[in-house]
């Protein structure tokens, strides 16, 4: 018999005799060794790779106990007979498109999250400042936990997560913006993407309206289209989301998804009538508030309004807060504070969801909090980050002028730029990524229309100087800008 066989590189990982058992089988897959033909002999196979006669044996041995050959008392080793499935690998049937109206045509057509996103870029849009973050405490804390973890992190599968971080967040969201909790309502979530598709699978009917900002945060949509729920846009003015005109919009609604604090992403603040008149809204249709406060650890301007959810004397309000921004967002760590009432069906959620958040890292976390780092850290880039929003907002009024205004909110670590009527945001994102930059385009987080713009991330600039990035944002940006 005549065989060609490529053995798979050796990587380092894989025995000689696991690389030719693996080259056979392919053979005997792609139809190249049909059904009854026979191997070549040990010895020859040998001789002609160049390699050990065990190896050959072991590799023979290895396909005869998963029945892809039988070897008979004095005749060759064949390939087995009645494998009907096996054949030529261009001879199945292809695999069709998805129908249309099938759950994965409608996650194939999902837009990715955001066009733009590399946070090695300045103007990324959600990335701190990752050069200023303290490794050498991280990887203490890590070495620590990962070296002999405690048993009870290697097999504990609490679905609200592990205590000591429930307890470390609670004392924070408490201390810092007075949401109402103790311990025992936090759920530790894999970033707040994941709490919004918890409240998604528990509280969101098929069809049913979602009163959402807009523009709002794409991966909010995304949730809702997800869960087959129909994203009810309420325009945001310059005080966030109104709750009269939700009302007027959507009478039946009884779920509304708000960022107060920093209404996402154009920064404005919701103040306290509106709040007050959500709760009330809430109360009245026995609905559910969801409060994103995705980047509150930044707060930059004067006094800085605590959660609607410390507002809510009726708990119709579920809080959600995220270590993306003032961790990093590889964390993948975020929390959701649940009223008491939704709490068995929210823990059943994420049981059948992912089980728990992993344990070490949470452990982790909580050992950061317990041991002073992560408000020392906060401290610090509390600081960092007021610096270079004001830098920011001087340097674009004078290098990018009034004609294209930039403008950005009390907290958080983006800008707004609002670009002329008419600019095709979208190709003015693509010109900044050719030139090196990752801003984001602001219609991605729009439900419907609206005037175009970037969003400018000013977490990370990745040692560029403020000053560059504008100038290099201008030149991409200026052929895309009529003069009149
Ligand atoms: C408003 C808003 N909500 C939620 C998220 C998701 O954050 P996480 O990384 O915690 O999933 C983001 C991310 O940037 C955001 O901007």
């Amino acid at each position: 018999m005549s065989l060609t066989l490529a053995l798979p590189a050796d990587d380092g990982g894989q025995p000689l005799h696991r690389r030719l058992y693996l080259a056979l089988r392919e053979a005997v897959l792609d139809g190249r060794l049909g059904e009854g033909a026979a191997l070549p002999s040990s010895r020859s196979l040998a001789a002609q790779l160049g390699v050990a006669r065990n190896t050959v044996l072991a590799a023979y041995d290895q396909l005869a106990a998963e029945g892809f050959t039988e070897a008979r008392q004095g005749s060759a080793t064949r390939v087995a007979a009645r494998q009907p499935l096996l054949g030529r690998a261009d001879s199945g049937p292809s695999i069709p498109p998805p129908p249309p109206e099938t759950k994965v045509a409608a996650w194939s057509a999902t837009p990715p999250m955001l066009m733009v996103r590399d946070p090695t870029r300045p103007f990324a849009p959600g990335v701190p400042d990752l050069a200023a973050f303290p490794h050498a405490e991280w990887r203490r804390v890590l070495g620590r936990l990962w070296r002999r973890p405690p048993v009870e992190l290697m097999c504990g599968i609490d679905p609200l997560g592990h205590p000591p971080l429930r307890r470390a967040i609670a004392e924070h969201v408490g201390r810092t913006r007075a949401v109402r909790c103790d311990a025992d309502r936090i759920m530790v979530v894999g970033g707040s993407q994941q709490a919004l598709d918890l409240v998604a699978r528990v509280l969101v009917e098929p069809g049913e309206p979602v009163l959402v900002e807009d523009p709002c945060y794409g991966g909010l949509s995304g949730v809702l289209r997800a869960a087959g729920a129909k994203a009810l846009a309420v325009p945001v003015d310059e005080s966030g989301f109104d709750p009269d005109l939700a009302e007027r919009l959507c009478p039946q609604a009884r779920l509304a998804c708000v960022t107060p604090s920093h209404q996402f992403p154009t920064g404005a603040t919701m103040p306290l009538a509106r709040r007050l008149a959500l709760i009330d809204w809430a109360a009245r249709k026995g609905g559910w508030i969801i409060e994103d406060d995705y980047d509150s650890d930044f707060h930059h301007g004067g006094q800085q309004a605590a959660s609607l959810q410390g507002l809510d004397r009726w708990g119709r309000t579920l809080y959600l807060g995220t270590f993306s921004k003032s961790m990093f967002p590889g964390l993948r760590l975020g929390w959701l504070v649940v009223p008491h009432a939704l709490l068995p069906a929210f823990v059943a959620a994420r049981r059948v969801a992912d089980m728990a958040p992993a344990g070490l890292t949470q452990a982790a976390m909580a050992a950061f909090m317990i041991e002073g780092h992560f408000g020392a850290h906060l401290r610090r880039m509390r600081g960092l980050y007021g610096r270079r929003r004001t830098q920011l907002l001087d340097a674009a009024a004078r290098i990018l002028g009034p004609s294209l205004p930039v403008a950005a909110g009390e907290a958080g670590l983006h800008a707004i730029l609002r670009l002329p009527e008419g600019c095709d945001e979208n190709a003015a994102a693509r010109a900044a990524q050719a030139h090196g930059l990752a801003p984001a385009p602001l219609g991605f987080h729009r439900v419907t229309k609206g005037p175009p713009g970037l969003i400018l991330g000013y977490g990370n600039l990745a040692g560029w100087s403020i000053e560059d990035a504008l100038e290099r944002l201008l030149t991409a940006i200026k052929p895309l800008i009529s003069d009149d």
